[in-house]
């Protein structure tokens, strides 16, 4: 499983990419909303920072509800940095979204549906070329569902059926949810940059670090 950083913030894109383990980067409305950028420009500095990952997924805005909206949107979103080729649109799952996704994958462009919370919708989201599905299980553990199953199931589905698209195991809010993702199936999880720090940690290895610490320091080696 790779991972991608969910996040608008260059600053953590840069830190998370200098550990050497980001293949992508994912955004969404509310993400650029707080950072109080224009979203074309973000995604340029974003596309600049991080020139060698697979994907730099930008969202259609709200404004954009019908396909043709969308697809408006996306035309002028791909131009980003002389047209760089990890630009990804992110779609929302709807109907409009669907059918912008369809057109935008014969076009050669990268898309990302998102917002996807049944394995219909995911297989829906398939079958309209997306070369990347979303599931959100944090969203679906806040109403007692269980993401993680949802990510399991979608995965065998695309299995069983051979489907392409990946799966992007989204709206993941700890480090065992990255575990069970990984164990799921997915192909990528994308996560917040303090999931990532919170990954490399265990208070053993704390413990061990300062021993070693210590017992350095008493000539003991
Ligand atoms: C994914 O692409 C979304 O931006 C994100 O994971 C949403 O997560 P949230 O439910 O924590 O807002």
């Amino acid at each position: 499983m790779k991972f991608f950083i969910d996040t608008a913030k260059l600053e953590e894109i840069k830190k998370a990419n200098k550990i050497g383990i980001l293949s992508g980067v994912t955004t969404n409305p509310s993400l650029v909303a707080k950072e109080g950028i224009k979203l074309e420009d973000r995604i340029a500095e974003i596309c600049q920072s991080v020139p060698e990952v697979e994907s730099v997924s930008a969202e259609v805005t709200p404004e954009a509800v019908t396909a043709e909206e969308m697809i408006a949107q996306a035309e002028e979103l791909i131009k980003i940095n002389n047209g760089d080729k990890k630009i990804t649109i992110k779609l929302p799952m709807t109907l409009p979204g669907l059918e912008a996704c369809r057109y935008l994958t014969k076009k050669g462009v990268k898309t990302n549906v998102t917002l996807i919370f049944t394995v219909n919708q995911a297989l829906l989201a398939a079958r309209a070329g997306a070369t990347y599905v979303s599931p959100f299980l944090g969203r679906l553990d806040d109403i007692s569902e269980d993401g993680v199953q949802l990510v399991t199931k979608i995965a065998e589905l695309f299995r069983v059926h051979k489907l392409e698209s990946q799966i992007i195991a989204a709206s993941v809010r700890h480090p065992d949810h990255v575990t069970r993702v990984a164990l799921a199936g997915a192909n990528i999880a994308t996560i917040p940059y303090s999931v990532i720090e919170q990954l490399s940690k265990h208070p053993l290895t704390d413990q061990g670090i300062e021993k070693f610490a210590t017992d350095w320091g008493k000539g003991s080696y």
